[in-house]
């Protein structure tokens, strides 16, 4: 996997980000007719219009905690980023936040019609399991880890992760709750929270890190996964759909419980570096080379984008 200087985190990102962009391609599978060729080009516009590949880039950070021999974390990786961008087409359908723009682009079902982006959202969830229990090297990995990378994706995205927590965010829409701090909380924890934590989690399980570490991680990947969704929050006030290659301020016209909602714009902005500090905070509790992880965790919560 090829290595960049630790402290200069763009261009870091800019070589993990290219080489996933490179690898994650080599999963995907051929057509064997028009209907399921129309499939499978839906799911590659949405999977190749780009993206900030947080998720795996953090799982490989996690990893290179432990070493660099991280060649067999791939199939993952791909994994990770397959499932989030099956999340982002589902979001922004009609029924759910009804967005255009995503990642530059007219969103999936702008560019393919609304039963096909459901189904490519559907392609791409199930084929990241099957990516993972085919593709990752049985003669690095233990099957029972291979196991576990499983059942972390499955918890993550499922009814008390992802998936509940995307409901969570459609059911109290439009609601102003007296227990709004605690829901909005836990909305954000659940609908991406979970998949980044899982990623980190994934990435120091398939390094055979002790249990120890993989707590002191998830305490980490906690804080992590609420500033990134307050961020996103932020930024969806502050910036153009230029800016992010997607819709703006469509929390506030769908009025969202969100972190600028609950508590204003300026008190979101001190409640996401908070969490940014408990992030490393956490990480000063962790004893392994966590140099990289740091400067990308101080990127995530500074971003623009
Ligand atoms: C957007 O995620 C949706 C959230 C979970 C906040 P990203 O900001 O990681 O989107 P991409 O992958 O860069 O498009
Ligand atoms: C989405 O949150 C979280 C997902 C699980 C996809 P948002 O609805 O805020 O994400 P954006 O702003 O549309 O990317
Ligand atoms: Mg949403
Ligand atoms: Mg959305
Ligand atoms: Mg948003």
């Amino acid at each position: 996997m090829p290595t960049s200087t630790l402290l200069d985190i763009d261009l870091y990102l800019k070589e993990k980000t290219d080489w996933i962009d490179k690898q994650i391609f080599r999963f995907m599978p051929a057509s064997d007719s028009p209907a399921i060729g129309r499939l499978i080009e839906s799911v590659n516009y949405s999977l190749r219009a780009g993206g900030k590949r947080i998720r795996p880039i953090l799982m490989l950070a996690t990893a290179e905690c432990f070493g660099d021999s991280t060649e067999h974390l791939l199939p993952a990786m791909a994994a990770v980023e397959m499932i989030h961008t099956y999340s982002l087409i589902h979001d922004d359908l009609p029924s759910m936040d009804n967005d255009d723009l995503r990642r530059g682009q007219p969103t999936n079902h702008k560019k393919y019609g609304e039963a096909t982006a459901i189904l490519a959202g559907d392609a791409l969830m199930t084929y990241a399991y099957e990516v993972v229990v085919r593709y990752t090297d049985r003669t690095r990995v233990n099957p029972r880890i291979v196991l576990q990378v499983v059942q972390e994706l499955g918890q993550a995205t499922g009814v008390f992760g992802m998936v509940g927590g995307q409901m969570m965010d459609l059911y109290y829409e439009k609601h102003t709750m007296p227990n709004a701090a605690e829901l909005v909380r836990e909305i954000h924890q659940r609908k991406t929270g979970a998949l980044i934590r899982a990623a980190v989690r994934i990435g120091a399980v398939l390094m055979q890190c002790t249990q120890i570490q993989l707590d002191q991680l998830t305490i980490y990947a906690n804080h992590l996964g609420l500033a990134f969704q307050i961020v996103d929050d932020i930024l969806d006030v502050e910036c153009t759909p230029e800016e992010l290659g997607k819709s703006t301020g469509s929390d506030e016209a769908r009025a969202k419980l969100t972190y600028p909602a609950v508590y204003g714009l300026e008190p979101a902005k001190s409640l996401a570096r908070d969490q940014g500090k408990l992030a490393l905070a956490a990480l000063d509790q962790f004893n392994g080379h966590v140099d990289t992880l740091r400067v990308l965790t101080e990127h995530i919560v500074a971003r623009r984008k």
